[in-house]
């Protein structure tokens, strides 16, 4: 049987990670052994639909397995109070039982949405990742994280809950448009710089193969991620003890920045700008390594879009405040003090935020 990737660990069991060429064909042996039955419901999105989405239905079918289909609206409209209902709905009439898995094929939106759908209805009914961008790839489709917006607030009203199986084929990742792909490359180059230094050398040994989108480097890339996140959210899945919340490096700006926005920049490149301030903050502070100055600036240059016009600290301070990391009133930061050695810190001052903000305004004009 093939091995997983890597295994997220979690007290209720364990949620194998699957990452593999052609692994969109094993998909009904995988699902026999984890979820049994002879039905399930394909959740994907309007623009996969016609594709991919028809093409996993006919290979759940050729395994023998009913698969109804229910379809998303594209980006974040998924994940809408709207959608949801609608979705419920089609669970309801398609009389989905308890035991029936639900397979989310798509990118970050149709896995947060039809996740979300999967820990609620029935308060709880068995999920099925599919990553089909990236991003979804390395990080989303992998630790139970799931939610839907609420018109207040992104992500907003969610849950935990861990899919029986993901499985990643990153072969699919070939028809991603070039801006999607690139933010996914802002997650990967996270886990490189916050995480694994070793990784961060490879990243940068592999970048051309990487973003010719060669089948061989973009396994090895995404299997890496995976096992990364999923040692870190084993360690903590519920974001209690700080461990996960390491996997925000670059979040609290990057997040500020999506909102200041308006939602112009994808959540990769905001990351990206938001890893920079953050890799700038540490420098400032005199606690990053000289020797990985280098290799983290080449591996930002690669990822960072322009820093967005307009977006200076008066308008990312608000969104910073709401930040989910706030705890008090004081904000946490992920810094670093060289590549993969990250460090929780509560006390970065308004006057030092603003030096780095505007810092990076300069570098990246
Ligand atoms: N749950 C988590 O832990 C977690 C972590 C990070 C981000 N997220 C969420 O993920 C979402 C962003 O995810 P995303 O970046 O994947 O965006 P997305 O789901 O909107 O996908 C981006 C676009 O790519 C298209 N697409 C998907 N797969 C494709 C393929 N193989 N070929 C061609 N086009 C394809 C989609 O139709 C969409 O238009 C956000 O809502 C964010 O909040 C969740
Ligand atoms: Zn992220």
């Amino acid at each position: 049987m093939m091995r997983p990737a890597a295994i997220v660990k979690t007290k209720e069991g364990s949620s194998p990670v699957f990452v593999g060429e052609g692994l969109l064909e094993a998909l009904p042996r995988l699902m026999d052994i984890r979820c049994g039955g002879s039905r399930c419901v394909l959740v994907t999105d309007a623009r996969l639909e016609p594709g991919l989405g028809r093409r996993v239905r006919r290979i759940l079918g050729r395994g023998g397995r009913r698969a109804d289909l229910f379809v998303l609206p594209v980006g974040e409209r998924a994940k809408s109070p709207a959608a949801l209902q609608k979705l419920y709905g089609f669970l309801l009439r398609s009389r989905v039982e308890r035991g029936t898995p639900l397979v989310a094929l798509g990118g970050g939106t149709v896995g947060d949405a039809a996740g979300f759908a999967a820990a609620t209805f029935y308060r709880g009914i068995p999920l099925v990742q599919v990553p089909t961008t990236l991003l979804a790839q390395v990080d989303s489709a992998i630790g139970g994280k799931t939610a839907v917006n609420h018109p207040l607030a992104k992500n907003a009203v969610g849950a935990f809950h861990q899919p029986v199986f993901a499985a990643a084929d990153p072969s699919v990742l070939r028809t991603l448009s070039e801006r999607d792909f690139h933010s996914g490359l802002g997650e990967v180059v996270k886990y490189g710089l916050a995480l694994d230094a070793g990784f961060a050398r490879l990243l940068r040994r592999d970048w051309a193969l990487l973003t010719a989108r060669d089948a061989a480097a973009l396994a090895r890339a995404v299997g890496r991620c995976a096992r990364i996140k999923a040692r870190i959210v084993s360690a903590d899945e519920r974001d209690l003890s700080g461990t996960r919340e390491l996997l925000n490096f670059g979040h609290t700006v990057g997040h500020s920045l999506e909102i200041a926005t308006r939602y112009r920049l994808r959540h990769g490149e905001a990351v990206a700008l938001g890893m920079g301030a953050a890799v700038l903050l540490s420098q400032m502070r005199g606690i990053f390594d000289p020797q990985d100055v280098d290799a983290a600036s080449w591996l930002l240059d690669q990822v960072c879009p322009p820093w967005p016009r307009g977006a200076g600290l008066r308008e990312l301070e608000g969104p910073i405040g709401l930040d989910k990391k706030v705890r008090g009133s004081k904000n946490v930061f992920i810094l670093l003090r060289g590549l993969g050695r990250p460090v929780r810190v509560s006390d970065v001052s308004v006057s030092e935020l603003r030096l780095a903000i505007d810092g990076c305004r300069l570098i990246s004009r």
